[in-house]
């Protein structure tokens, strides 16, 4: 199945453009989850309890001009051994038939944090951040992270899917700081998925402002993950025992930024999911861990959906956020974009077939997806996407 896409290696992939207009519309849920009473004192206790099991005793700690705190943990105490089916799981330091790709990694914290050996770099869970993520399930948002799919109440989303085995995925997306009001998020992500609709499995990574979740509204490095297609399963970065952190000196949650600058400087990160043994998340060519095989039951034999694009919630009332950077792209190099993104195939990274790409959206009269042919040199599958509502909404393209 998987050399299917080896065998037709001279097809031209269009690049995928995804305009992304935010007409500043207001998809709301009935109820905001604005008013939530204080926490009582056994709340308290409870969530001093679940901290104390989340960040395990440190080695060393670092504090980031952004206030984050990153720890130090011992590579086999962190959270993600408190999962029940990693109770014996052996700790892959790095994968073993991975290419390693070219070029450098930029440096994303300060050169001083650093993890002496045998340790790994994890940012802490904050009362804040346990308090937000508790309070957002009961609300039918325990996440705006859904698998594009169907359209759901609170969300929007413009993407370009592939449907296909695959054994993960790669691409290059720049990065933005989109405003987003205090209960809203914008994200942008790349999804694996497999699985029947109420199991499905799912592991997603990229960029997100959500102040809910980070008591902040920088961008940061995001993942997510679940097995029961975000019901009560998995959760964000190391909310929840799952990811393996293997990274010293990078860790999830950080805050990226340096942010791509409007028809100037681009700033992009390349992520990628690829499975050797267990389902590795990279970052330029620096392997940050991975999420166990022994948790996906449906992806034992691979995936068979990858999806790329734009995502935003915005659970009450108020005008709907950007997406990327809120600009129609003009001559497609001006708003937000996902570059050369390949399927992971077990052997080799392919260009998907572009007439099987197909564009996603929710909401196309203000964030839209299309599909543009003749962009990029060399056979790269671009995904451009914008916000730039109403004005311009005639010149989409299918
Ligand atoms: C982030 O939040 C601060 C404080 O609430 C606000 O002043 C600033 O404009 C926000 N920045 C963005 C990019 O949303
Ligand atoms: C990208 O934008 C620059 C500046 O706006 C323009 O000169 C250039 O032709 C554009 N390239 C493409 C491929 O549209």
């Amino acid at each position: 199945m998987a050399t299917k896409f080896m065998t037709m290696p001279s097809r031209q992939p269009r690049n995928l453009v995804l305009f992304l207009i935010s007409i500043r519309i207001m998809f709301g849920l009935s109820h905001a989850v604005g008013e939530w009473q204080a926490i009582s004192e056994e709340e308290d206790m409870e969530m001093e309890r679940q901290l104390s099991v989340i960040n395990k005793p440190p080695i060393m700690s670092f504090e980031t001009e952004f206030g984050d705190i990153l720890d130090c943990i011992d590579i086999y105490k962190q959270h993600a051994f408190d999962h029940p089916l990693l109770k014996d799981h052996i700790v892959q330091t790095s994968p073993k038939n991975l290419p390693k790709s070219e070029g450098e990694s930029p440096r994303l914290l300060p050169e001083n944090i650093k993890c002496p050996p045998g340790s790994v770099l994890i940012k802490r869970t904050t009362k804040q951040d346990l308090i937000m993520a508790n309070r957002l399930k009961p609300s039918g948002l325990n996440h705006p992270h859904q698998v594009p799919m169907e359209p759901k109440k609170g969300y929007a989303f413009a993407t370009a899917r592939y449907y296909s085995h695959n054994f993960g995925a790669r691409t290059i997306m720049n990065v933005w700081r989109p405003e987003v009001a205090s209960d809203q998020a914008s994200l942008a992500s790349l999804w694996i998925a497999n699985g029947p609709l109420d199991k499905l499995n799912v592991l997603q990574a990229g960029w997100v402002v959500e102040p809910l979740l980070f008591s902040s509204n920088y961008t940061r490095l995001y993942t997510h993950w679940t097995v029961d297609n975000y019901k009560t399963t998995g959760c964000v970065n190391y909310l929840c025992p799952g990811f393996v952190q293997v990274h010293r000196e990078i860790t999830l949650g950080i805050v990226l930024n340096q942010i791509s600058v409007y028809k100037g400087k681009q700033v992009d990160i390349e992520i990628a999911i690829l499975r050797d043994g267990e389902w590795w998340l990279k970052l330029y060519n620096q392997f940050i861990g991975y999420w166990p095989q022994k948790l996906f039951y449906y992806m034992y034999g691979g995936a068979n959906y990858v999806m790329w694009g734009g995502h935003v919630i915005s659970p009450s009332n108020k005008p709907s956020p950007a997406m990327g950077n809120g600009h129609f792209p003009r001559d497609y190099n001006s708003s937000a974009y996902f570059k050369q993104t390949q399927i992971w195939d077990n052997v080799h990274l392919v260009y998907p077939l572009s007439d099987r790409l197909e564009p996603v959206m929710t909401v196309p009269a203000c964030y839209y997806a299309a599909v543009i042919d003749g962009i990029a040199p060399g056979g790269s599958a671009n995904l451009y996407y914008v916000a730039e509502c109403g004005r311009r909404i005639e010149q989409k393209r299918n």
